[in-house]
């Protein structure tokens, strides 16, 4: 399994409602931060997450945090440079 794809050198900050979520760990997505099914033959699988109330969420770009699906500020410590900039 090679190194994830940095989708995006830094959160994707957004609110979500309560439900089921499926977090893009490959970084190949087009539908960041969510996975749309591009990791196949990557060796990575989506992770799920369950929202149960309404808020606000960072949602990890960079597919390098070390409590994904949540950015823990581990994008800063990167030095490859990301497909895209943060927003
Ligand atoms: Fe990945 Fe912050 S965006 S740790
Ligand atoms: Fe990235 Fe599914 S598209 S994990």
């Amino acid at each position: 399994m090679s190194k994830p794809r940095i989708a995006q050198k830094g959160p994707y900050v957004m609110d979500l409602a309560p439900g089921t979520y499926w977090w893009c760990q490959c970084g190949r997505s087009a539908n960041q931060p969510f996975c749309d099914g591009s990791h196949k033959s990557t060796g990575f699988s989506p992770v799920k997450f369950e929202v149960t109330d309404t808020g606000r969420f960072a949602l990890c770009g960079c597919k390098h945090s070390g409590n994904r699906p949540f950015c823990d500020g581990t994008h800063n410590t990167l030095d490859e440079p990301g497909q895209g900039t943060p927003s």
